[in-house]
This record gives structure tokens, sequence and C-alpha cells, in this order.
């Protein structure tokens, strides 16, 4: 057995990485052995499927000011707009009847959307549709993450973006709070939220230290998903001149989150196929098991740019969805529309 297979192997068993054995990981220059082996657990696990979130973006107002996201409040060169519910039942309506049965409702910290509008908008998608229901709106206050839960949301996304402190506040004004960010995280696990945490890799002032630090953040949160993609520039954003995160280090690092638990579900991102053409099939490749193809809205497909360059990955009708199942048929994979709910003993029916 060679290093790379010994190392992922050790880590595989143990679940305690050093820091000398991720370096060597990172440092890689040939990482065939690295992705084959998180590739083979996404297998075990998950056979060659691959599960279908529907994403939905339902608004670009944002009223935080991330240094690298183009949604940030400060940006006046964006048009801001925000779906009615009638738009987003429309757009979920689009979704059943296309055969997804799990939505993602993403946007950006927008005060328009109260506890009572969502209160209502989840209650007319549960008495509808039988549809796994994924939050990821930000940061919200405890209690209404728990109402949410009551009511039928089961998922939420909230990427942690960064586990060190310093680094948090390079990334994120002050007004911005690491602490709440990372209680939000158990609080929603508490909560019985299947949760997905996730950074970004290659963003300004990151190091292999942070990196690490997340993968330990990682396996103490024990998140059900995880999020993770390549730091793209935006240009009307502080970060505009810094170089976009490396694809080598996006693969890399899904493999080493695919070994730290094999029964992880953890999407091939669009801003990785940002990158790369083939990104999302890459990533893959290298042990991811989710795509979240947008099933959106037009008119906030336009505007919703987090970051540059940003590919379309729209599901509109059966064309776009044989288009996806072609895709991955070249790479041996096939979409699977169930519902993909987390499964603790790595089981997945
Ligand atoms: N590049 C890559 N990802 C970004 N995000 C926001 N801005 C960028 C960017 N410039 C990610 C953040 C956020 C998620 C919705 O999108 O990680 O949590
Ligand atoms: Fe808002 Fe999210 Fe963008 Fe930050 S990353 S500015 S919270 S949309």
């Amino acid at each position: 057995m060679n290093k790379t297979l010994e190392i992922c192997e050790k880590f595989y068993k143990t679940k305690d990485l050093s820091f000398e054995d991720f370096k060597y990981l990172m440092d890689l220059e040939d990482y065939a052995d690295l992705n084959t082996y998180a590739r083979s657990l996404a297998v075990k696990n998950f056979g060659r499927k691959i599960y279908i979130r529907g994403l939905i973006e339902i608004s670009t107002y944002c009223k935080n000011n991330c240094f690298y996201c183009g949604l940030r409040a400060s940006n006046k060169n964006i048009e801001r707009t925000r779906l009615s519910k009638e738009e987003i039942l429309s757009r979920v309506a689009h979704a059943n009847s296309l055969g997804i049965k799990t939505i993602v409702l993403q946007g950006g910290e927008d005060d328009f959307y109260s506890l009572d509008f969502l209160e209502d908008l989840i209650g007319e998608i549960e008495d509808k549709y039988d549809l796994a229901l994924t939050l990821s709106l930000g940061e919200r206050s405890f209690e209404d993450l728990e109402a949410l839960k009551k009511l039928g949301a089961n998922r939420y996304l909230l990427r942690h973006e960064t586990s060190s402190r310093d680094h948090y506040y390079k990334l994120h004004p002050r007004s911005m709070d690491f602490d709440n960010r990372i209680k939000s995280l158990f609080k929603l696990k508490d909560l019985g939220y299947q949760t997905g945490c996730g950074m970004m890799v290659g963003s300004p002032f990151q190091t292999r230290e942070d990196l690490y630090r997340d993968l330990q953040f990682i396996l103490k949160l024990q998140p059900q998903m995880v999020g993770l993609g390549p730091f793209i520039p935006h240009h009307d954003t502080p970060f505009k001149d810094y170089p976009a995160g490396n694809l080598d280090d996006v693969l890399k690092i899904l493999s080493i989150v695919r070994i730290a638990k094999e029964n992880v579900l953890l999407p091939a991102t669009t801003a990785l196929g940002s990158i790369d053409d083939s990104g999302r099939e890459k990533g893959i490749l290298a042990g991811c098991n989710v795509l979240m193809p947008n099933i959106g809205d037009e008119k906030l497909r336009q505007n919703y740019k987090l970051y540059d360059n940003k590919i379309g990955t729209q599901v509109e009708n059966s064309d776009d969805f044989l288009d996806l199942e072609e895709k991955l048929k070249k790479i041996g994979y096939e979409i699977s529309l169930d519902r993909g709910d987390y499964k603790e003993e790595g089981k997945y029916v």
C-alpha cells in the first residue's frame, strides 16, 4: 500500500488525521488514489446514484456584508429581487412535477421573510406535497429555527465559512458574529434538523491550518451535509482581485471529508462547476453524491450572483433532466430522485 492509501485507511478507521498527514494529502501532485479511496466509500454508501436537490433561490436581498459575496448589502450594482409566496409555490409545483422530492429554499438574509411569511409558506408546501424541505436562509433566531422545524422544515444549510475566528473576521465585517454562526449550527443539530455546514476553499487569507481546522470542526459537529466549493471572486466586492480557489484543493478536501464521514451528504457544488467545465463530475469522482440543479425563477437566476462566471445549472424541463442524466452516465452514475434523507447507519434507499 502506498503512503496516500495508508493515510486514507488510517484516517478512515480512526477518524484522526494529523496535521502532517493532512498536509501530505493536500500537497499531493497526483491525488488519484485519494479520490479513488473516497469514491469507493461513496459508492459503498450510496451506490452510483446521485441525489438531486432542486434549488430555488428566493431573494437577492441581504442585510449582511460578507466581503466575498456579490449579494452583500453594500453592492449597489445588482438588481435586488425576491419571490412572493405565490412565485415560490409555483416553483415548488414545478419541482414536484419533475419528480424532484427535495427542495432547497435559498436566499440572502432578508427580513422580508418573516416567521409569519415562512409559516404560511411552509404550511402550504406541507399540505400539498410530500417533499423534503431544506432551508438555507442564513442565521435566524433560535425561536424561528425551532418554529420552522416544528412546521416541517427538515433540513438546514448554513455554511460556517471558516472555523477559525481570526479568519472569519478577515472574511466578514465585525457586525457579523462568528460565535453565533457556530452556535447556530449546533442548535440546528439539537433541534433535529439534518444540518449542513461548509466552507469556501481558497478564500482570501485562508491557510492550510485554517482548512485543517475546518476538518476538525466537521468531525466535531458531525453534520449530515457538507457544502463546500472554491472561493470565486466577484467584481463588485472587496475581494475582487483575489484569485479563485484551486480545483485540485477542492477535489482533495472533498475526498478528505468523505473519508471523515462516509455517509455524509456531499454536493458537487455549482461553484466547483464554475471553475472547471467538468468540475461537478470530477467532484462526484472525488466522493460527492449530491447535485443541486437550479429549478428557480428566471428573474432570480439573472441576479443571484454570489461570484463571477457562475454557471447555469437549471433544470427547466424533462430534456434538461435527460442532459443531466447523460452527463452522469458518461462517468458511470445515474440520477436518484429519492428524498435521500441522511441515514445514521449509512444505508440509503
Ligand atoms: N465564491 C464562492 N462561494 C461563495 N459564496 C458566497 N460568495 C462566494 C464566492 N465569492 C458561498 C458562501 C455562502 C454560499 C451561499 O455561497 O459559502 O455560504
Ligand atoms: Fe448575504 Fe450569504 Fe452573501 Fe453573506 S454570503 S452577503 S450572508 S448572501
